[in-house]
């Protein structure tokens, strides 16, 4: 057990902050550390808008229907980015096909996706906190006209922090012998029973979090987020195709 490894295992989403604004020194210290994330063939195929603008910030709240988008002191949105390389081989008189590869894509989605979890790690490691918002692309196409991004770009994910107002419980995780395997996947015959104890671990915790609501639990959450589905999110490979990747779809 070390620091690093304590903080992550208490880890928490936050959403309700401070006043407190986040010194100049800490964002430069989270863009170093997003800078020096892995990322993928060395591409460094992910940007970040730090959105200051409050008009731009409730609009985007109300892309994600979540009101305390406008409450976090600070706001990034971590983006899929193909476009400088786009630019920089087209500088040189590259305009190949290879330019709107969806390895790329993927690529560069996964390093967004790194780059944000490493800020979070140290957010969490200076004693703030962090939520996600995946809730972005709840209107993506609206996102895109919001921070302007070009063609072969792709919002990924959204992350509200700040110094926290609240001091959740950890929410509870289902057993890692459902989601570790060696060296082949393993089915399970009967998975409610299997998620039988968690199922009541997470009502608990939600019965002790919303006094006097009723507590879905993890299996009846699962049910309601399938029932759940959102047009527009369902759409995302059209935005993605209308960005300029080239899906290559088998028809
Ligand atoms: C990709 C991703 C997207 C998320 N989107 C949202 C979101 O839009 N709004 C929100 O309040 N929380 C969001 N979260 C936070 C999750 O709800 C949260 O991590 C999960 O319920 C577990 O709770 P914990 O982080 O407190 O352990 C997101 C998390 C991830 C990883």
């Amino acid at each position: 057990m070390n620091e690093t490894i304590q903080k992550q295992l208490s880890h928490r989403s936050i959403r309700a902050f401070s006043d407190k604004a986040v010194p100049k020194e800490v964002l430069d210290t989270l863009l170093a550390v997003a800078n020096r994330t892995a990322t993928s063939s060395g591409l460094q195929l992910s940007s970040i808008i730090r959105v200051t603008d409050a008009e731009a910030r409730r609009r985007i709240s109300l892309i994600c229907g979540q009101e305390y988008v406008n409450q976090a002191p600070e706001f990034f949105v971590f983006i899929a980015d193909c476009y400088r390389n786009a630019r920089i081989a087209r500088e040189q008189g590259f305009d190949g096909g290879g330019i709107r590869d969806m390895d790329r894509f993927f690529q560069a989605f996964t390093d967004a996706c790194l780059a944000a979890q490493n800020v979070t790690t140290a957010i969490e490691s200076l004693g703030l906190g962090a939520v996600y918002f995946g809730s972005v692309l709840n209107d993506p196409p609206e996102l895109i006209r919001i921070l302007a991004l070009p063609e072969l770009t792709f919002p990924v994910l959204g992350l509200g922090f700040g110094y926290p107002a609240q001091d959740p419980q950890l929410k509870p995780r289902m057993d890692m012998s459902l989601k570790v395997f060696e060296n082949h996947y393993k089915v399970f015959d009967n998975y409610r029973e299997n998620i039988a104890a968690y199922d009541l671990e997470l009502q608990t915790y939600y019965d002790l979090r919303d006094k006097g609501r009723h507590s879905a639990s993890f299996s009846e959450q699962v049910v309601k987020r399938f029932k759940a589905v959102r047009e527009k999110r369902s759409l995302l490979l059209n935005v993605a195709r209308k960005q300029g990747f080239d899906l290559k779809l088998d028809e």
